[in-house]
């Protein structure tokens, strides 16, 4: 689209879950804020809205994992998301919540628009069925195998390994996620969003509409799907947390998630209206407004098939101009994972490397997964601090801001005559801001960081080649004109660095007292000079970015060797079944409640606990090896499962008569058996 009216700017609806990691930021958030912060340096109409996705069963799986409600899950994690965000500087005009009123109203609204309209079908059939957990198997409660690529962890609405969406039922050999069980079918009704009719319209749009401007991950996956063929999809669910399904005869059903998530970008819009006296539809409805989705790759079936289909069918809205979804970043060469903790979490990244965002900022977007997956390694993270922040930007603008003051007084020379090559360079500076953001409305971000490096560079190369440092000795005038020039490229290095590196500009902008001016990007093609002399400069400039040391490198690998080591523990297969005995065997076995009465260790032995243990019948001597995980005072009173039937056995000279039953982790850690009721009597049988 060319010279659009507004820009609306989405980034996907984290799911909250967990806290975020440096693979949303690199997939998402940071090429979407360079975008939004880019246009709006360029003045335009920008809207940048987010919010936290808090639906949908990973909500309600950490619900359980934590013994805590699906509302105290969202409410924890939306704060320490959004916390996340701003510290990075990701400049949302909006972040909002699907939980909020306006967004339950704004999804309700728009499904009863599409029913009433007829654009659903309706229909009762089987579906899968946990009878254990009384509970349908949708979305992440089951999972099989993939139809289109076979692989075994498919979940029931998405594959993760091939993006592809499906239904349920379509998964071979399913299995519940909360119990294991092979499903059942039970009868239910939903309604469906019929997107094979949509079909030839989506391949008219995308395919051949888009062939251009889309990119060819985002295209190829499309048109991968359209050729297998669409089918109606349920946008209902039975599940209890969600938004009700608005209509008659729906009790206990509510909107699948991905109908009622991409709506969130609606509601974050209307939000922001009434917060800030604006209307909320031209953003939405205005033909001259350009929609860009940004979003990771598993999220692209839904952002251009299922939602433009949703938009469609409603009929008032226009449809995303472009969905330039990223791949996916790995954490040293291993797939980033929440469950397996292998991530950099933001808030943790921050306490380790405080006031340094843009680093990260910096690297990500200069490794950002583009076009294929992508790497992010602690040396490669150091290397581009060191080598490109510190050395290339760091290093010109400090060498300016020093020789302006010890020459001048910090106050910015007037120049001299030009030579041929301050000319040039005066010249070059101007090419900056278009190259930039021509990468940057082609969305690729990392070539347009490229091309602000290549700018400090030339500074570097600049003051290299005229030696300010030598000229000073023999020609002040000449000082004055190089000074001057190194000073421009400063000034334009302040704003064109603003949507990559926010916080660094911002002290660029301290250092040149220039703050107040307002510089604009395109201000910088036009006006003959970007910085005035006479201005005075910061005495002492901030240090913009410091080395970091292999030591604090070395902490972070650390880190995640520690998690390796872990993973690796949890991952210890359970130990296999022992042989099969048969009912008199186990009958054999005398097991009773009873309690730890004494409690001494044995002398010289770093495990053995001598005890005193009222099993009921008596209260006997037993020698058990557990004191490497507990002390001698805090299991006084301990209820305990004792073997009171095993064979005396001498163990350091003191008689043992049975055995303390114990639960044991690979790991070694130890968990007393008690009875879940203290009323149960000591010598109470175990059978
Ligand atoms: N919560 C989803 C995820 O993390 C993204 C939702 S995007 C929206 O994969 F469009 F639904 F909002
Ligand atoms: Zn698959």
């Amino acid at each position: 689209m060319i010279n659009p009216k507004r820009y609306t700017i989405t980034a996907a609806l984290p799911y909250t879950n967990g806290p975020v990691h440096i693979g949303h930021l690199a997939g998402v958030y940071v090429p979407a804020d360079i975008y939004a912060r880019y246009l709006r340096a360029k003045e335009k109409d920008v809207l940048y809205v987010c919010g936290s996705d808090e639906h949908g069963v990973p909500i309600t799986l950490r619900a359980k994992k934590e013994g805590i409600t699906p509302q105290q899950v969202v409410d924890k994690y939306h704060e320490i998301i959004k916390n996340s965000f701003q510290e990075f500087g990701i400049s949302f005009d909006n972040y909002s919540r699907t939980s909020a009123k306006i967004h339950h109203k704004t999804a309700s609204d728009f499904f009863k628009k599409l029913y009433e309209d007829g654009k659903f079908i309706e229909e009762t059939n089987q579906q899968l069925y946990d009878a254990d957990a009384k509970q349908f198997l949708a979305d992440r409660f089951v999972v099989g195998t993939c139809p289109k690529c076979g692989n075994e962890e498919s979940y029931g609405d998405q594959c993760e390994n091939c993006g592809t969406s499906h239904n349920a039922t379509d998964l071979i050999n399913p299995k519940s996620a909360i119990t294991g069980n092979v499903p059942s079918l039970k009868e239910t009704k939903h309604w469906y969003l019929p997107l094979d009719q949509y079909e030839s319209w989506l391949r008219e749009w995308i395919v051949v509409g888009h062939e251009k401007d889309w990119k060819a991950n985002v295209r190829g996956q499309v048109k991968s799907w359209l050729d297998d063929g669409l089918r109606p999809r349920a946008v209902t669910r039975d599940l209890d947390w969600g938004i009700p399904v608005p209509i008659k005869g729906a009790d206990g059903k509510v909107l699948y998630v991905w109908f009622d998530a991409p709506i969130g970008y609606i509601s974050a819009t209307k939000e922001w209206a009434v917060q800030n006296n604006k209307k909320w539809e031209p953003y939405w409805k205005d033909k001259e407004t350009k929609l860009v989705h940004f979003i990771g790759k598993d999220n692209i079936v839904f952002h251009c098939i299922i939602f433009p289909a949703m938009l469609k069918a409603e009929g008032s809205y226009i449809l995303p101009d472009n969905v330039p979804a990223n791949e996916f970043l790995n954490l040293e060469n291993d797939k980033i994972s929440t469950s397996r903790n292998w991530a950099v979490w933001l808030h943790e990244y921050l306490n380790d490397f405080p006031n340094q965002q843009d680093v990260l900022r910096y690297t990500l977007t200069a490794n950002a997964p583009e076009s294929k997956d992508n790497n992010f390694t602690w040396k490669d993270f150091q290397a581009r601090n060191n080598n490109e922040l510190a050395a290339i930007l760091g290093n010109f603008v400090n060498r300016v801001a020093v020789l302006t003051n010890k020459y001048y007084d910090g106050i910015i020379p007037a120049p001299n005559k030009f030579t041929d090559i301050d000319l040039d360079v005066l010249a070059q500076i101007k090419k900056y801001p278009n190259r930039i953001g021509n990468s940057i409305e082609k969305y690729r971000f990392r070539e347009a960081l490229g091309e602000l490096m290549n700018l400090a560079r030339l500074g570097n190369k600049y003051l290299a080649d005229e030696e300010p440092w030598k000229t000073i000795k023999v020609d002040a005038n000449r000082t004055k004109t190089i000074m001057y020039v190194a000073l421009q490229i400063v000034s334009a290095l302040s704003v064109l660095s603003e949507p990559f590196l926010p916080f660094t500009s911002v002290k660029l902008k301290q250092i040149l007292n220039s703050t107040e001016d307002n510089l604009k990007w395109d201000a910088i093609l036009s006006k003959e000079e970007l910085i005035a002399p006479n201005r005075k400069i910061i005495e002492k400039a901030p240090l913009l970015f410091s080395k970091i040391e292999d030591s604090e490198i070395q902490k972070q690998l650390d880190k995640l060797e520690a998690t390796k080591k872990e993973n690796e523990q949890a991952n210890k297969i359970v130990e296999p079944q022992k042989e099969i005995i048969n009912f008199e065997d186990f009958t054999k076995l005398d097991m009773r409640v009873g309690t730890i009465l004494e409690a001494e260790k044995i002398p010289k032995t770093k495990k053995l606990l001598k005890l005193k243990v009222d099993v009921g019948i008596d209260i006997r001597t037993i020698v058990s090896g557990i004191a490497e995980s507990f002390n001698v005072d805090e299991i006084i009173g301990q209820r305990v499962t004792v073997l009171t039937n095993l064979a005396p056995r001498k163990i350091r000279g003191v008689e043992s008569n049975g055995m303390i039953l114990m639960t044991e982790t690979p790991k070694g850690e130890l968990t007393f058996l008690e009875p879940e009721k203290e009323n149960v009597k000591n010598g109470e049988q175990i059978s």
